[in-house]
C-alpha cells in the first residue's frame, strides 16, 4: 500500500522537493527557510486527488466508533488529510488527540463573551500538545529507518518524544537547558528511558548544538522544524471544526514560543477550507509573555516582517524562547487571518492560571497566556461579546506543580511583578493550611476560612 502523497515545500523560496530529500536539519538548500507538506491539487477546485468532503466527514465520525488503534488516534482518524507515510501500517500512535473542548462559563461571563471555550491539549497521553505532532513526525522516523531521534526542548517535546521513541522501540537523545524546565516534563523524559543531557545553556542554545548533531549523526531531527510534526499538530483544528458542526470559531487564541503550534492550527484550518470542509477561517491570535516576546515586539515594530531575537525570561518557561524557528510562518497565519499578536506580564499569566484552575481547567503556564491575551484583546475591544472564542491550552496543570504551589503560597510572584494586583491576587489564592489532626480543628479552620 502507499498512502504516500506529500511533497515538501520552502516556505521562503517557494522551492519543491520530496520528503526524502530533506537535509537532516531540514532547512532549504537554496535558501535556509523551513518546509511545509504540502499535497498536490488540494488547492485547485478540482482534481483527481481532492478528498470528497461529504464523506471524509461521515468517516471520520464512524471511526469514533471503531476499536482499531489508528481510528482511535484523534491524529490519524484524519488520515486522508495527513497522507506522509508509505504505508499507515508504520504509524506510531499512544492514542492521542480526541482531546475536550470545554466551555468556559465563568471566564465568558466575567469578560462579557458569550461563547467561550477551552481546547485542552493537556489532555494527550504525555499531557501535552506535543502528542500530536510526536505522533506523526514520529512515524516518519520509523518508516524511513532511523534508529535514533532527538529534540532540544523546554520540556514538553522531549516527553512525548521519549514516549513514543519507547513505544516504538527506538532510542532518544534530549537536549534541555539545565535548571530551565520543570520537574514533571524531566521526569517524564527520563521515566520513557530518554538519553538525557542537561546544557548549560537556554532553549535557543540547545537548538543551536543539536543542529548540529544531526549534521554528523544519524539522527533524526524532531524539534518543529520537522514539518511533520505540523501534519500532526493541525489536527486539533479538524477535532474544533468538528465538534461545531464544521463550522468555525471566530476566533482561536495560541500561546506562542518556538511558533510552530499557531501556524500548525492556521495550516489546519487552511486545508479544510481549501478542501470545502468548512467556509470560512477563523482568526488566530499568538500571545506570548512579557520576558520572551519577539514576535509580539515584531508585530509592533514592522507588522512581523523583522524579527530581532530577544534572550527570554519568563517563569512560563514551557514558552522561555527568544529566538523562535518557525516566526516567518506564525506571522504569516496572524496577518491573513486578521489575528494579533501581543505579550501579557507574569503576574497577567499567573492570575489567568489560576482563573482557569478556579473553574476545574488546570493547565500549565504556558497555557493560560491565552486567558490573559484575551482579557487584553476585550479591553482593547478587539474581540465582540457575540464571537465565540477558543483558547488553545497546550499543556497539563500537573507539568509544573511547583509554579502552582508557589502561586498559592505567596512565593511566586515579586511585588514588583504583583504591582496594583494584589487584592486580585489575594482571592485567588488557596494555601493549604495546617490544621490539628481532630474534627474540631478542621471545622474551626472552615469556619475562619469562610468568615
Ligand atoms: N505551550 C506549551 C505547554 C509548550 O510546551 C510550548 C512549546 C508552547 C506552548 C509553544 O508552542 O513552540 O509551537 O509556539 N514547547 C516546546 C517544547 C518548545 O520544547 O516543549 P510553539
Amino acid at each position: 500500500m502507499n498512502d504516500n502523497l506529500h511533497q515538501l515545500s520552502c516556505f521562503g523560496c517557494g522551492a519543491r522537493i520530496s520528503g526524502a530529500e530533506a537535509r537532516p536539519d531540514f532547512r532549504c538548500a537554496q535558501c535556509g527557510d523551513l518546509f511545509e507538506v504540502e499535497y498536490a491539487g488540494w488547492n485547485q477546485r478540482r482534481g483527481q486527488n481532492r478528498p470528497n468532503p461529504g464523506a471524509l466527514k461521515w468517516l471520520w465520525r464512524e471511526r469514533r466508533c471503531s476499536s482499531e488503534s489508528l481510528d482511535q488516534s484523534g491524529v490519524w482518524r484524519f488520515r486522508e488529510l495527513l497522507p506522509i507515510l508509505d504505508n499507515f501500517g508504520n504509524a506510531v500512535t499512544l492514542w492521542e488527540g480526541n482531546t475536550p473542548l470545554y466551555p468556559l462559563k465563568r471566564a465568558a461571563k466575567a469578560l462579557g463573551v458569550d461563547q467561550l471555550f477551552a481546547k485542552h491539549q493537556g489532555m494527550n497521553p504525555t499531557g501535552s500538545f506535543k502528542d500530536t505532532g510526536m505522533t506523526a513526525a514520529l512515524s516518519v522516523a520509523r518508516e524511513r529507518g532511523f534508529e535514533w531521534v532527538a529534540c532540544a526542548s523546554t520540556g514538553n517535546t522531549s516527553a512525548a518524544m521519549a514516549a513514543y521513541a519507547a513505544r516504538a522501540g527506538l532510542r532518544s537523545l534530549v537536549l534541555i537547558p539545565e535548571g530551565k524546565i520543570a520537574w514533571g516534563k524531566l521526569s517524564q523524559a527520563m521515566d520513557y528511558g530518554a538519553f538525557t543531557c542537561q546544557l548549560k545553556s537556554d532553549f535557543d542554545g540547545c537548538v543551536r548544538i543539536l543542529t548540529q548533531i544531526v549534521k554528523q549523526a544519524p539522527i533524526y531531527l524532531l524539534n518543529s522544524v520537522n514539518p511533520y510534526r505540523l501534519e500532526g499538530q493541525k489536527t486539533p483544528a479538524f477535532e474544533i471544526a468538528e465538534a461545531f458542526d464544521w463550522t468555525v470559531p471566530d476566533h482561536l487564541i495560541v500561546p506562542g514560543g518556538n511558533l510552530a503550534n499557531s501556524s500548525a492550527l492556521g495550516k489546519g484550518f487552511r486545508e479544510l477550507h481549501e478542501l470545502g470542509l468548512v467556509a470560512r477561517l477563523p482568526r488566530i491570535s499568538v500571545i506570548q509573555a512579557e520576558g520572551a516576546n519577539p514576535l509580539a515586539r515584531s508585530f509592533a515594530t514592522s507588522n512581523g516582517e523583522r524579527l530581532e531575537p530577544v534572550e527570554a525570561h519568563t517563569r512560563a518557561t514551557a514558552i522561555r524562547i527568544g529566538n523562535p524557528a518557525s516566526w516567518r510562518k506564525a506571522a504569516r497565519i496572524v496577518r491573513d487571518s486578521g489575528g494579533w499578536c501581543l505579550d501579557v506580564t507574569e503576574a497577567e499569566i499567573a492570575i489567568a492560571k489560576a482563573e482557569l484552575g478556579a473553574e476545574g481547567l488546570g493547565c500549565e503556564p504556558a497555557s493560560a497566556v491565552t486567558l490573559a491575551g484575551l482579557k487584553r484583546l476585550r479591553a482593547d475591544g478587539k474581540v465582540a461579546s457575540t464571537e465565540t472564542v477558543v483558547l488553545v491550552l497546550t499543556g497539563h496543570t500537573l507539568k509544573d506543580a511547583d509554579y502552582t504551589i508557589g502561586f498559592h503560597r505567596g512565593t511566586l510572584l515579586t511585588q514588583k511583578e504583583i504591582g496594583a494586583r494584589a487584592t486580585e491576587i489575594e482571592t485567588l489564592r488557596r494555601d493549604a493550611v495546617a490544621v490539628d489532626a481532630t474534627p474540631e480543628a478542621v471545622l474551626a479552620a472552615l469556619k475562619e476560612s469562610a468568615g
